[in-house]
């Protein structure tokens, strides 16, 4: 049973499904996608996955079914302890318990396990009081100011100080990290999540963040620490995401437009330099707290000249990462979840087809703003086949699609990804944005640089 309704989990219920140990995957509650996979089935249960009662919902369905094993898919129901109810129940169940999930929920305590464990990270302080948080902001815009004013800037330019990062502690669906180029905007953001409350309670505490330059990058890995076994691990090939809404990170921040994987930027000395100040100390920091972590985890990088900073982890799968690095995964995902669970990772062969896989997404009119919905989605099979392509829906629900119908009608703002692989990088986009022809809705758009190296960060972050 895969928990969760978004393309990162229509790609896990795809890729289970084409496992030999695998009879029927479960969607709970999926989508327009899920529902048309092979050997798979949505679950139809209005159970909210974040509450008691929908965990207990999902639970007495997982024990009617028999259900083997359940792997969620978003962080809200991890922070909610949705893994902590199944294992109490004696189900297995892939992910990090509710401990270890604050490693994404509270960036305060995820900032405090990178400083004790000596992961590579942007300096940081943290706050609880806004009145010291503003004098913070205000004392590293004034003094930077001087140091900058100090390097005597080209003609015609202001002295600028760097910009500082202001971050919500608690989930925020993507809305908790703001770029604050001066104090007015810092201040504004303060005022907005500590005073004003404007996230609830993930706004009460910040983080005050040194901005790096770079290119992002998204390592997802699989990890289990079980106790009384060994505990590793084990990354996936590179990925990278593209948030901003518009070409050459222009626009608002969605979440996120389209990803690719691997990263060709992202050599072998990156990753040397990943798995030295990166990846060996969050392992020896899970290990020492004592954390039962059996799940996915997904470093959020900064790269500067093959030098990596660790921006976030989220205790999941990425979306839309899954989407690009699940299609080139070359062995079997089932057996991947169980080894995972049983606390056999270490001996797992992760294997990765040598190919590129290529993601765009078509989002709704309007997004990220308010979107339209419920327009029928027409789909050309033999087009997307003929690129070897496949979609993954995100926000698509079933429902007539016309002529040329999917079966799908357009449900959120992301609508669908499609993904396709190649030989090169250039070949898998070529492949994937023809595709995207033989897909339609009313209002559909999409980012036609998926991929390319357009900008700051190479990612189209901004
Ligand atoms: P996070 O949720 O911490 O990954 O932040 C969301 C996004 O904000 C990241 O994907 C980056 O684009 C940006 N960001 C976060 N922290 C920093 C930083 N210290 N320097 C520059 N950009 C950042
Ligand atoms: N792609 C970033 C995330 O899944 O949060």
């Amino acid at each position: 049973m895969v928990i969760g309704s978004g393309g990162r989990e229509h790609a896990m219920v795809w890729k289970l499904a084409q496992s030999q140990l695998v009879e029927k995957v479960w969607a709970a509650p999926g989508n327009g996608g899920t529902a048309g996979e092979e050997k798979a089935g949505n679950v139809g249960l209005e159970a909210d996955p974040v509450t008691e009662e929908g965990q207990r919902a999902l639970l007495e369905f997982a024990k009617e079914e028999k259900i083997d094993l359940a792997v969620v898919g978003p962080e809200a129901p991890l922070a909610a302890g949705i893994v902590d109810s199944f294992r109490a129940a004696g189900l297995a169940i892939a992910g990090p318990d509710k401990k270890a999930a604050r490693l994404e929920a509270s960036k305060v305590y995820s900032k405090s396990f990178m400083e004790k464990y000596g992961v590579r990270t942007a300096g940081s302080r943290s706050f609880t009081d806004p009145a010291k948080a503003l004098a913070y902001a205000e004392e590293h815009f004034g003094k930077k100011l001087r140091r900058a004013e100090g390097k005597a800037p080209s003609p015609g330019e202001a002295p600028k100080a760097p910009p500082l990062v202001v971050k919500a502690d608690g989930l925020a669906a993507g809305k908790g990290v703001v770029i604050a180029a001066d104090f007015s905007e810092a201040k504004e953001c303060i005022s907005s999540f500590m005073k004003r409350k404007a996230l609830g309670e993930a706004g009460k505490s910040v983080v005050l963040e040194e901005f790096l330059e770079g290119r992002e990058v998204s390592v997802l890995a699989a990890v289990s620490a079980v106790p009384g076994k060994k505990a590793v691990i084990k990354p996936f090939i590179a990925a990278r995401d593209h948030k901003s809404r518009f070409e050459g990170a222009q626009g608002p921040n969605t979440g996120g437009m389209g990803a690719v994987a691997p990263v060709p930027d992202f050599g072998p000395e990156a990753q040397k330099d990943f798995n030295a100040a990166i990846l060996a100390p969050t392992l020896k920091g899970i290990i020492a707290e004592k954390m039962d972590y059996r799940g996915f985890i997904f470093f959020g990088l900064m790269v500067q000249d093959n030098r990596c900073f660790l921006l976030e982890y989220n205790v999941r799968l990425g979306d839309p990462e899954t989407q690009a690095v699940l299609p080139l995964m070359d062995c079997d995902f089932a057996d991947l979840c169980k080894a995972v669970v049983e606390g056999d990772l270490a001996e797992f062969n992760l294997k990765w087809k040598n190919e590129y896989a290529c993601a765009p997404v078509a989002v709704a009119e309007g997004y990220p703003g308010s979107y339209r919905k419920g327009d029928p989605i027409a789909v050309n099979p033999a087009g997307i086949a003929g690129n070897g392509a496949k979609i993954f829906a995100s926000g698509a629900r079933r429902g007539e699609g016309g002529p040329l119908g999917s079966g799908m009608r357009t449900n959120g703002g992301r609508v669908l990804a499609v993904s396709a692989l190649g030989a090169t990088p250039e070949e898998a986009r070529k492949k994937a944005y023809e595709a995207l022809r033989f897909v339609s809705f009313e209002g559909m758009s999409y980012r036609k640089d998926i991929g390319l190296p357009a900008d700051r960060t190479g990612s189209g972050n901004g």
